[in-house]
């Protein structure tokens, strides 16, 4: 199993190391919102240095579908990157070709270069051998440090390692632990939360986790389809017609797998979905037509913290409600702030992560209480399916 252990066994001095991590960092009019993605990678980059390694990072950064464009470039992210790492970084402006070649030939012991978004060529996304081949020249090693981009079959994800000896970086590794922890041979009884908009696209999700879990708590628009699946009126709210057969077969499935699927009892409803907009709390089965179930209620709060409290492992993926929009993020917030007491007091394990989740926890205020928060998107999700993600199958 080529661990990061493997690598740092081996003797680094002068070698040229490639390490994919994920710079796909969320920036708003040229200001980065969030560092956790940059903050995370730096350990694999400072032990390689550590151990005499030259270092030569490269990641994609938003979709420019294979050509350049300014607004995809890497090059504000020299500054950055160079401030956590306390040293300065090295740029080169494409990812191929001579003038790359003479800056990895130029880096020095200790230093690091940046190389410019993979996907301004269209090798990476294609897979192609030739773009491959040519990431890999005048390397020793491959590293992939980013979790997150492994669910897609591109050169810097998988074309690379069929040149190079390839190792996993030190923060793919402790992702692909934390999700392990939960996932097998988890300590029991173990709950997954799910929530989100839509039943279609976490069906994957459910299906898999049935097996696995002892208890899936379902909130968010998601359960408006299980209401409408039970031939209850949903009033105004967000739900998905076309998925009820989906929802009815994963209530029977929950059953035939002794799996407790269990569905808010009552919801937080609204006329509009606006800033402090009039609500109130009512039983699923009463939404009103002209309103629409926006969090999940009181009742509900308790009886998942109860859930919650008889559980060893707790496995998070989307929110509960409208959380973006005050005060409809109350029943994440309220979930949240009791799975991250219980981690604190060391009762429970818990691991979050997927689109919205880091966001709805960073709401929270608990983003740090948790066991583990991963930022991987869709990379996490198709874990959750079970799925073999191509960019860990070759290091794996
Ligand atoms: C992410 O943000 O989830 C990763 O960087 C992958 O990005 P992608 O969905 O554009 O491949």
């Amino acid at each position: 199993m080529p661990s990061s252990k493997d690598l740092f066994e081996l003797d680094l001095t002068n070698k040229l190391i490639l390490v994919r991590v994920d710079l796909n960092l969320p920036v708003v009019n040229g200001i980065i919102q969030d560092e956790t993605r940059l903050q995370s990678i730096l350990p694999t980059i400072q032990e390689i240095i550590k151990k005499g390694g030259k270092v030569v990072l490269c990641s994609h950064f938003g979709r420019p579908n294979g050509e350049y464009n300014k607004k995809y470039s890497l090059k504000p992210l020299i500054e950055p990157l160079s401030k956590a790492l306390n040293f300065p970084i090295n740029f080169s402006p494409t990812c191929i070709g001579p003038e790359v070649e003479e800056l990895k030939n130029n880096l020095k012991h200790g230093q690091a270069l940046l190389l410019e978004n993979l996907r301004f060529h269209k090798g990476e996304e294609t897979n192609d051998k030739d773009f491959s081949k040519d990431l890999t020249l005048g390397i020793d090693y491959f590293v992939n440090d980013a979790f997150s981009c492994s669910h897609r079959k591109h050169s810097s994800t998988v074309g690379v390692t069929n040149f190079l000896p390839s190792f996993m970086g030190i923060h793919l590794e402790k992702e692909i632990r934390a999700l392990e922890s939960v996932l097998n041979n988890p300590k029991k009884p173990v709950a997954a939360i799910i929530g989100g908009s839509k039943v279609s696209t976490k069906i994957d999700v459910i299906n898999f986790l049935l097996k696995k879990m002892d208890i899936i708590i379902i909130g968010g628009a998601m359960a408006n389809t299980f209401v409408a699946a039970k031939g209850l009126n949903v009033g105004k709210s967000l739900f998905e017609k076309d998925s009820i057969n989906l929802a009815k077969d994963l209530i029977k499935k929950s059953k035939n797998n002794n799996c407790d699927l269990i569905l808010p009892s009552d919801f937080i409803v609204s006329k509009n979905l606006k800033k402090n907009a009039e609500n109130t709390a009512i039983n699923f089965d009463s939404i009103p037509s002209d309103m629409m179930a926006l969090d999940i209620g009181p009742k509900s709060i308790e009886e998942i913290k109860k859930h919650i409290n008889i559980c060893k492992t707790i496995l998070w993926n989307g929110p509960l409600g409208a959380f973006e929009t005050y005060p409809f993020d109350k029943g994440t917030n309220k979930v949240a702030l009791f799975v991250s007491s219980l981690t604190k007091q060391k009762k429970i394990l818990s691991v979050a992560g997927g689109g919205d989740t880091v966001s709805a926890l960073n709401n929270a205020k608990v983003l740090n209480d948790f066991s583990y928060v991963s930022t991987a998107g869709g990379a996490f999700l198709e874990w959750l399916e079970g799925k073999v993600l191509p960019g860990i199958e070759p290091i794996s």
